[in-house]
């Protein structure tokens, strides 16, 4: 079934792109995109913030924002997944038409804003998995973020730590989204010093289980930006970091009316700016900081250059909505074959091979 993507690919992109991804939400659901089994190999294994990672290779934020297809996504040989960006409040986006494709150049442009069903819900949610699957399918980290009207956004964040925490493998600290105004001024130096600090004592305060915190930063900051936030994560004892997010970039080549779209792109026009900053921050860090690399992945060879320039683990979203529900197998089987070319063991012996 899954291999027929490519057949079912032209009828899915008569259709707009917000209710393909409803369809393929409910199509994951009802199990009917479900392979024969998940290509596994020892090469492919890591251990990162105590965590075993079947594989590298995971789905972004932003397409379960509501938590609710875990299983199935596992089941597809991803070796985690990002649930989110969940907000405290319920919230509906910006006005629709919001995501828009642009096929030849394997790019989308979104302005969705953070609809979800927020907290109440995506808890509900998140419980009954892991009830049913405790940690059985793989690994699942919880991308947080504030409400549009939020005026305090480290109250949001601190909420949404307490209320999830004790669910999440890791929890990802979302500040580089481009379409909820203010967002990415948390970037800046003074605003996230205050704002992690306040997220690490909360952690701190977790009776139970205090997962690792990651920041997912945009790949649109300055060298000087990189510096200054590179040592913030380093001071304020992050665990580790998610490049990049979408650009706010217009590449001239891209489609007309597409190029014309508000939003954040995504996709292969993200891919070489990503692996720059993913470069730029290996190095900031002299390597101390995990790095998760994303941004237009859609073959193994993406991957491995990304794992190349300092990630330890990618994750991909876009590349799915081109290449089908097979990508993570596919990728995996690639970047074992790249590791026996390469004649490494495992994916670790290949991290930062480029520095
Ligand atoms: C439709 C869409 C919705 C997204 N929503 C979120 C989100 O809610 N939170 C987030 O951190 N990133 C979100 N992203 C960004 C992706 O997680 C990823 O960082 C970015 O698209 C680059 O990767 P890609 O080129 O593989 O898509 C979204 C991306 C797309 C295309």
């Amino acid at each position: 079934m899954l291999h027929l993507y490519k057949y079912a690919k032209p009828l899915v992109f008569k259709i707009d792109p917000e209710n393909a991804h409803h369809l393929t939400l409910r199509a994951l659901k009802s199990g009917v995109l479900r392979p024969c089994s998940a290509y596994t190999s020892n090469g492919l294994k890591q251990t990162l913030w105590g965590l075993d990672f079947d594989n590298p290779v995971g789905l972004s934020a932003g397409f379960d924002k509501n938590a609710e297809v875990i299983a199935p996504i596992l089941k597809l040989g991803f070796g985690f997944t990002e649930v989110g960006t969940v907000t405290p409040l319920p919230q509906n986006g910006n006005p629709k038409p919001r995501i828009f494709r642009d096929p030849e150049n394997g790019a989308i442009i979104n302005r969705l804003g953070f609809p979800n069903c927020g907290l109440k819900i995506f808890k509900e949610q998140l419980e009954a998995y892991r009830k049913k699957h405790g940690n059985d399918l793989g690994l699942v980290g919880v991308n947080i973020g504030m409400n549009k009207e939020q005026k305090d956004p480290a109250s949001d964040y601190c909420t949404l730590i307490k209320e999830l925490a004790h669910l999440a493998d890791y929890l990802t600290v979302n500040i580089s989204s481009p379409n909820t105004p203010g967002l990415r001024d948390l970037q800046e130096k003074g605003p996230l010093t205050e704002l992690l600090t306040q997220l690490t004592k909360t952690r701190a305060e977790l009776k139970d289980h205090q997962p690792p915190i990651l920041v997912k930063l945009a790949p649109d900051l300055t060298e000087k930006q990189q510096e200054e936030i590179a040592e913030t994560l380093i001071a304020c004892k992050i665990d580790g970091v998610i490049l990049t997010n979408t650009t706010l970039d217009r590449p001239d080549y891209l489609a007309a009316g597409f190029i014309e779209e508000k939003g954040g792109l995504s996709g292969t026009p993200v891919k070489d700016k990503s692996t720059t900053v993913i470069r730029n921050f290996y190095q900031l860090t002299k390597g101390k900081l995990p790095i998760i690399g994303v941004g237009g992945i859609s073959t193994a060879a993406d991957a491995y250059e990304k794992i190349k320039a300092g990630a330890s683990l990618v994750q991909l979203y876009t590349g799915m909505v081109y290449e089908g529900p097979l990508i993570a197998q596919n990728i995996n089987k690639g970047l074992t074959e790249l590791l026996e070319k390469h004649g490494l063991h495992s994916i670790s012996e290949a991290i930062a091979a480029d520095h």
